[in-house]
């Protein structure tokens, strides 16, 4: 059986590795040859944990290959999964550009019949659409078949949740081609749920929905518990304990952030709207995150007044640990509001700061460790939960900074620790930590 990948980032590289893995003659194409070059010498171009590991033994036993050219990717294949991006518009809607010019190519080098697997995450609709678009290219003589299969990988995890993913969801009204993409599927031996196209596609949505709803409802708990008194991380955990609501993305924190939920909500959003239907809960959720990018910024400036000339340490840059991923990152919106307050800016990233260099350029000092980074600074925030800095000893804040003042957005220490350390630790949902007066007229719970 040939399969072909279309795409090679963090889905179709793990997807393509991943099937190779498993015995599959797999072919990865992808439009940018500079990529394509780097991962036919088995470098891998991403960051994601073994992947390069994995890349580099299917290369060797023969099973893995990687093409820009369209005619050996597409000619002779039985399965075409598609991976490209469909990253947000300015409107928020979902971008297509990438999928069509994908399809268009597919369709203008097919030299037998197929099966195309959609795998990037589209608005219900598009893989009938995409059927459609296929139909009018390509000869009558050649059949093509589409089938849904969205993904539910995790950045960080991609081969771990691969190889134990909840659920394939295979969406078509095709019978004989969704059992033809489950029995890929079957070297896995994880479940799956044959739906028809527009439920499959739904699912992804609904999925990613339900998850940043979570996020920002448990936000909204911690917000409200930094006004009672609570504590954030008792609260989450009384509620994860029952089993209804379960303990996973009770996580309070600076919001949720990366390639898919902030584009997938909005996308849902524009797709509620073309239907003219107001699903008010996530139009909630959306506004609820992005205010919740902005706590940390807010609370630190009403602290200092002004941002200007302070010494800022950023630690961690991409949207979640063990990832390069720096798409939406609290942490990206963060340094561009610390630019514009004029502040001197240093970050810190395990794996990040490549691409954060990309974007930011010389305007950023690149530190190579947490010690490097908080060296000197008046504030440093911490942005992802990286276990390089939730396992930072605590006491080397207040012997490396200038004035040890640190807001965590992402909870990674323990309020008692923080206060012996002497530090003024801001969280989020919890007490704030050897505060001033000015801080208590602010409201902050001290
Ligand atoms: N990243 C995730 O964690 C994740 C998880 C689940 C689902 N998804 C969905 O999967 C899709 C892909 O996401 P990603 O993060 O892997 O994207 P990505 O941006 O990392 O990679 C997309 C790749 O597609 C290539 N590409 C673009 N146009 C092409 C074309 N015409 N032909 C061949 N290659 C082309 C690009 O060069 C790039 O390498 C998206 O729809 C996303 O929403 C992503």
């Amino acid at each position: 059986m040939e399969i072909t990948v279309v795409g090679t980032g963090y889905v179709g590289l793990v997807t393509g590795v991943c099937f190779a893995e498993v015995g599959y003659n797999v072919t990865c194409f992808d439009i940018d040859e500079q990529k394509i070059s780097t991962l036919s010498k088995g470098r891998c171009p991403i960051y994601e944990p073994g992947l390069e590991e994995m890349l580099k033994k299917n290369l060797e036993e023969g099973r893995l290959h990687f093409t820009a050219d369209l005619k050996s990717a597409f000619a002779t294949m039985d399965f075409i999964f598609i991976t490209v991006g469909t990253p947000e518009n300015e409107d928020g809607s979902a971008n297509l550009g990438y999928l069509e010019a994908a399809v268009a190519d597919i369709g203008a080098s097919l030299t037998r019949n197929a099966v195309i697997v959609i795998k990037s995450t589209v608005p219900v609709g598009t893989n009938e659409r995409i059927y459609q678009m296929l139909k009018e290219i390509i000869p009558d003589h050649i059949q093509v078949k589409v089938v849904s299969n969205p993904e539910f990988l995790r950045e960080g995890s991609g081969i771990l949740d691969t190889f134990h993913a909840d659920r394939i969801v295979i969406g078509t009204d095709d019978r004989e081609a969704g059992s033809a993409v489950a029995s890929i599927y079957e070297p896995f031996g994880r479940p799956n749920i044959q739906t028809d196209i527009r439920s499959a596609e739904l699912i992804k949505y609904a999925s990613n929905a339900f998850l940043a709803t979570k996020i920002s409802f448990i936000n909204e708990v911690a917000n409200l518990c930094e006004h009672t008194g609570a504590n954030i991380e008792d609260v989450a955990k009384g509620m994860g304990m029952d089993e209804r609501i379960g303990s996973q993305f009770l996580k309070a924190g600076i919001g949720y952030g990366g390639s898919c939920f902030p584009k997938d909500t909005k996308a849902l959003e524009k797709l509620t709207d073309y239907y003219n239907y107001d699903f008010k809960i996530l139009r909630s959720v959306i506004e609820v995150n992005s205010r919740q990018k902005q706590q940390l910024f807010l609370k630190a400036k009403e602290m200092f007044g002004s941002l200007q000339g302070k010494r800022t340490a950023v630690l961690g840059l991409a949207f979640k640990p063990h990832t390069d991923d720096i798409r939406e990152a609290p942490a990206i919106e963060l340094i561009a509001q610390l630019f514009e307050e004029q502040a001197d800016i240093s970050v810190y990233d395990p794996a990040a700061v490549g691409k954060v260099e990309e974007l930011f350029g010389s305007r950023l000092y690149y530190a190579d460790s947490v010690d490097m980074a908080i060296k000197g600074a008046d504030v440093v925030f911490i942005m992802t939960e990286w276990p390089q800095i939730t396992q930072y000893d605590l006491g080397r804040y207040p012997l490396l900074m200038r004035e040890p003042v640190l807001f965590d957005g992402r909870n990674c220490y323990d309020l008692a620790e923080a206060e012996a350390a002497g530090l003024t630790y801001i969280s989020v949902g919890r007490r704030a930590v050897n505060m001033n007066q000015k801080l208590e007229n602010l409201g902050f719970q001290v």
